[in-house]
This record gives structure tokens, sequence and C-alpha cells, in this order.
């Protein structure tokens, strides 16, 4: 027998949230990751988590599934919450046996969004919605862990799918096709990261700016027009990931 043989197959990345948006285009990106279906691994059941778990012994979790509707989540406080806040705690409880690594993907919204520029230690909250409140008490839930990071990202399909984009609106979120492959940058280089908390985003910018990339006729609207309260500027300050991506790419790849 082989020494490779000997040592047995690598643990497994599983994903949850696979059928998902960023769940889809991280499979695109990493065929090798293990993403059972809802229907397998329903994170609101700790029986069913505790199955997956021992059935596919992962090195690493990447946890992207979530309840995601923001505006339904105001009137579905119960499922949002069961699903985002329970469903990471089943998760974490079941990684609490196994030694893997938890990678929990988290969202700018944590932050209240008046002052932007947003780093990874500054403090979060208060939150302007249900989901944000969700997705916040996640990130505390998954902090009890040995060995976990926490990404905090924002991201959109493309092409941007209103015809109206706000100019006094401003975020460091970027594409999906952009986010992504950084995502999944960062899980490829998991063990070089040296922090618990990481913002993976671009720069900060107008979302009429970031509009027009991809719908060069978007009319720029005031977000005072929206009829609910919105942020003002709820950009993160990425240097951290800057920096580590300078590390291990390189400045000769022209970095965005
Ligand atoms: N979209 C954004 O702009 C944005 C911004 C910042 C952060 N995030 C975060 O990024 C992550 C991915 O977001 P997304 O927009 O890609 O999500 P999405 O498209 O709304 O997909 C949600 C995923 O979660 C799964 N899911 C929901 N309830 C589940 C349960 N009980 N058990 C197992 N799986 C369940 C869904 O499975 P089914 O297909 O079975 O429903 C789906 O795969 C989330 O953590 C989200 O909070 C998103």
């Amino acid at each position: 027998m082989s020494n490779a043989e000997s040592q047995g197959p690598v643990a497994p990345i599983l994903l949850t949230g696979g059928t998902g948006r960023l769940g889809t285009a991280l499979r695109a990106l990493m065929p090798e990751l293990v993403a059972p279906g809802r229907e397998e691994l329903d994170i609101t059941d700790l029986s069913s988590v505790e199955r997956a778990f021992e059935q596919h012994r992962p090195r690493v979790l990447v946890h992207a599934a979530a309840y995601t509707d923001v505006a339904h989540a105001e009137t579905e406080k119960a499922l949002c919450w069961k699903v985002n806040v329970e469903g990471t705690r089943n998760l974490v409880r079941a990684a609490l046996k196994h030694d893997l690594h938890f990678v929990h993907i988290s969202t700018d919204y944590v932050f209240w969004g008046d002052k932007g520029g947003y780093r990874e230690d500054d403090p979060v909250g208060p939150v302007r919605n249900y989901y944000a409140l969700s997705k916040l008490a996640a990130e505390e839930v998954v902090r009890v862990l040995p060995r976990y990071l926490i990404i905090r990202t924002s991201f959109r399909p493309s092409p941007f799918p209103y015809p109206v984009a706000y100019f006094d609106l401003y975020t460091s979120q970027d594409y999906l096709e952009v986010i992504a492959p950084q995502v999944a940058l960062a899980l490829q280089n998991l063990e070089r990261i040296p922090y618990h908390t990481l913002h993976i985003a671009t720069e900060r910018k107008s979302v009429y700016e970031l509009a027009r990339r991809t719908r060069p006729k978007v009319e720029p609207r005031s977000r005072q027009e929206a009829g609910v309260a919105m942020p003002e500027d709820i950009s993160l300050d990425v240097s951290r990931w800057q920096k580590l991506r300078q590390e291990w790419l390189g400045k000769a790849e022209g970095l965005a």
C-alpha cells in the first residue's frame, strides 16, 4: 500500500446552501465541494446535520445556507430566525464534535451603515432589519468554535436587475462573478488566513456606479425615494483581504 493510500481519502469540504446564488457559483469554481441538498442536510434539523457530518466527515464546512429574503424576513421572523440562527447553532453543535474549520458566510448588513469603511474589528450593529439581526446573531454563535472564519461579503446578480439605482447609497458590494472567485480563493487558502473575520468585497462606490457597469441605461435615484430606511454608506474596509491577495497572487496580476 502506498503512503497516500494508507492515509485514506482527503476529508472533503462540505458546503451548505449549494443550490443558492453564491453556492452555485462556488460549486462551479470548486467542483470538489460536497454540497448535499436540503433533503439530505436540513440545517434546521440537528439529526439531519449530525447524519451528514457522520457520513461526510468534512475537514472544512462552508456555511452559505440562509434565509436571505430581507423584505419577507420582517413578516416571517420565526422562519428567518430558525434558519439563520438555529440552523447555524445546529451546525456549530455538530462541528464541536468534529475537528473541522468552520467558514461562515455573513453580510455587510451587520453594520448600521452610516459611516462606511467598516473594518473587521469595528463594533457591529445596531442593525436596520430583521434579516441583519439574525445574521449578526449567527456570527456570534459561530464565534464559540475553536477554528472558524467569518467572511462578510455582499454581492448582486448581473446584469443589475433594476431600472433605477441609488446614487447616494455607498457600498463595496460587487457582482457575483467578481465576489465568488474571491471567496473561492479564500477557501483554497484557508490555512493561510490568520484572522477570524474577513471582509471580501471590492472598492467603495455608489450603487448607481456599480449598476452602470452592467446596465448602462440605469437611471439614478436618491435613496430618499425608496420609501424604506436605507443605509447611506455600508461599505466595508477590504484592506485586510487586499493585502492577503497581494501576498498570494503578487502585484503583477492587477488586482481589483
Ligand atoms: N445575496 C446577497 O446579496 C448576500 C449578501 C451578503 C451575504 N449573503 C450571505 O451569503 C450566503 C448565500 O446567500 P445567497 O444569496 O447565495 O443565498 P440564496 O440564493 O438565497 O440561497 C439560500 C440557500 O440556503 C439554502 N437553505 C435555506 N434554508 C435551508 C435549510 N433549512 N437547510 C439547508 N439549506 C437551506 C437554500 O436551499 P434551497 O435551494 O433548498 O432553498 C439555498 O441553497 C448567505 O449566508 C447570505 O446571508 C448574501
